[in-house]
């Protein structure tokens, strides 16, 4: 089956914003608690922090971390975890029905972003509390000194501030499962003077204001539309979350997903685009898609867990070989749209739907959909190329809902993109062929471009659909593959369902 590709180095989407590669570290199951804090551990250093974590972090090159929740974070008192350890209080979380000891708290979680090179995404709590937690939260962690709140901080053992840039107002506040449930013009009227308020402190801290859980919400569509009247002055980004999962074993169907996810996107951007205009508005809305991942495996399971434990195995979904190339093809997808969405984040980063898992006092290892989200954050870097694609497509028979009339979608078997790394002299191909039994014969035509050689072609293929990795079996992992470039042409086979990610150098 052939697939051709053509870019061109002038038609182009946008930059990739680092953020897009952003992770999620909420105070919940493992995630935190033996996830990357585990005292004790072989490899803990002296604040507790997991070694073989940070190794993995690093590798995965993750840029940015949304904290600490979730639906965590609208029940949490941040003030529980500052000050001498042995102090904090042990704390009930209603949220995941757990035990939170409050031995990791904002200063502890800081230095270890410091240590791992990632940036801080603070959410503050906008369901039992409100404007006045998220100042006193804001000026604890970025003033200097000389008020009552960041002179705290320095007694607690940060001279320094924290300067995190960019604020999370809440969590999922349309959900009623959310503590501080609220509707969307209680939200709105909230998010607005919080923000109001914070940016009085800093008008250049970035703000995200909560859309939807999922599109599937019923108040999806009019929630975006009435939160944003009231804050589309004061923040900077709206949040989408959208979670996958292959309940109904239908594998064209499940790799299809990337397709719903670009749909909820635009849908997403054209509400803030009618907002907008509806305001006379100059400022373009960007999106956080700050919580994104497949989440299924682990739902019978959690449903037996009991309540009131301590770091219990939560959402702790073992991820296959099918998952990975969805991940994959939700990667691509969020690069193409990369002109409205700046911010994203895999959810989670340890042991909670994430692509590293732990054993307690064991080792720690990479899930299949490690892998595609390494080489995205290690190497899509730079401009992305508007891709104009040929390539055969299968049908698939679709409801938006049970009573909507019955739609025939076209699922086209190569997701692709290219990347042009104007610092680095390099174009980043990423391509999955969806096709269960087909390689794709797979062109690629880099107009306006002098490639020179190829660095590196990495394949993630040929393993059942079904495989994982254990602590003990790592074999779902990418393989060197070979391509030929011949003048400003690639040829690459790829395998059937695989994920690939091919590097060429280019002159300047
Ligand atoms: O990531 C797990 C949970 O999913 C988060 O706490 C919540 O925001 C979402 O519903």
């Amino acid at each position: 089956m052939k697939a051709k590709m053509t870019v061109n180095k002038t038609f182009a989407i946008d930059k990739v914003d680092p953020r897009i590669y952003g992770s999620f570290v909420e105070h919940m199951g493992r995630c935190v608690y033996t996830g990357i804090y585990e005292p004790g551990h072989p490899t803990a250093d002296a604040n507790g922090f997991r070694g073989d974590v940070k190794e993995l972090v690093k590798e995965l090159n993750v840029p940015f971390i949304r904290y600490p929740g979730g639906n965590f974070v609208s029940g949490y008192n941040w003030q529980d975890g500052i000050g001498p350890k042995d102090q904090r209080p042990t704390r009930l979380d209603l949220a995941w029905k757990t035990v939170e000891s409050n031995q990791v708290g904002v200063h502890e979680f800081m230095n270890w972003t410091k240590e791992v090179g990632v940036e801080c995404n603070m959410a503050v709590n906008l369901g039992t509390a409100g404007i006045e937690e998220a100042r006193n939260l804001l000026e604890y962690c970025n003033h200097p000194g000389g008020s009552y709140w960041s002179d705290l901080r320095k007694q607690n053992g940060n001279e320094k501030p924290f300067n995190i840039k960019t604020w999370c107002l809440g969590n999922e506040m349309d959900g009623p499962w959310q503590m501080g449930h609220k509707t969307a013009s209680e939200y709105g009227r909230l998010a607005q003077e919080t923000a109001k308020i914070m940016r009085m402190y800093d008008p250049n801290i970035e703000l995200v204001v909560c859309g939807s859980s999922h599109k599937n919400m019923p108040t999806f569509g009019a929630w975006e539309a009435e939160v944003l009247e009231y804050t589309y002055d004061e923040v900077d980004y709206l949040s989408l979350h959208s979670y996958y999962g292959n309940q109904a074993n239908d594998l064209p169907s499940y790799l299809a997903k990337s397709l719903e996810m670009d749909e909820f996107i635009k849908s997403v951007a054209a509400i803030c685009d009618y907002v907008k205009a509806k305001k006379r508005s100059n400022k373009k809305m960007m999106l956080s898609f700050d919580e994104w991942n497949v989440w299924y495996h682990s739902h019978a399971a959690d449903a037996k867990n009991e309540p009131w434990q301590y770091a219990p195995p939560i959402l702790e979904d073992v991820y296959n070989f099918e998952d990975a190339l969805l991940v994959g093809c939700l990667l691509i997808t969020l690069l193409k749209n990369c002109d409205r969405v700046k911010i994203a984040c895999m959810a989670q980063l340890v042991n909670v739907i994430a692509p590293i898992m732990t054993a307690k006092g064991g080792d720690a290892w990479r899930q299949t959909i490690f892998w595609p989200y390494a080489h995205a954050a290690n190497h899509g870097m730079g401009t992305v190329l508007t891709p104009i694609i040929d390539c055969p497509a299968y049908q698939l028979k679709e409801k938006a809902h049970p009573h909507a009339p019955e739609i025939t979608k076209q699922v086209p078997y190569l997701e692709s993109l290219a990347i042009h790394n104007e610092d680095k002299n390099e174009i980043i191909v990423f391509a999955v062929n969806r096709s269960q039994d087909t390689a794709l014969d797979f062109d690629v035509e880099f107009q306006g471009f002098n490639p020179t050689n190829l660095i590196e072609y990495k394949e993630l293929s040929g393993h059942d659909i079904k495989q994982t990795n254990t602590q003990a079996d790592g074999s779902v992992a990418p393989k060197d593959a070979t391509a030929t470039l011949n003048g400003n042409q690639l040829n690459a086979k790829l395998n059937p369902l695989s994920w690939n990610m091919i590097r060429i150098a280019t002159q300047a």
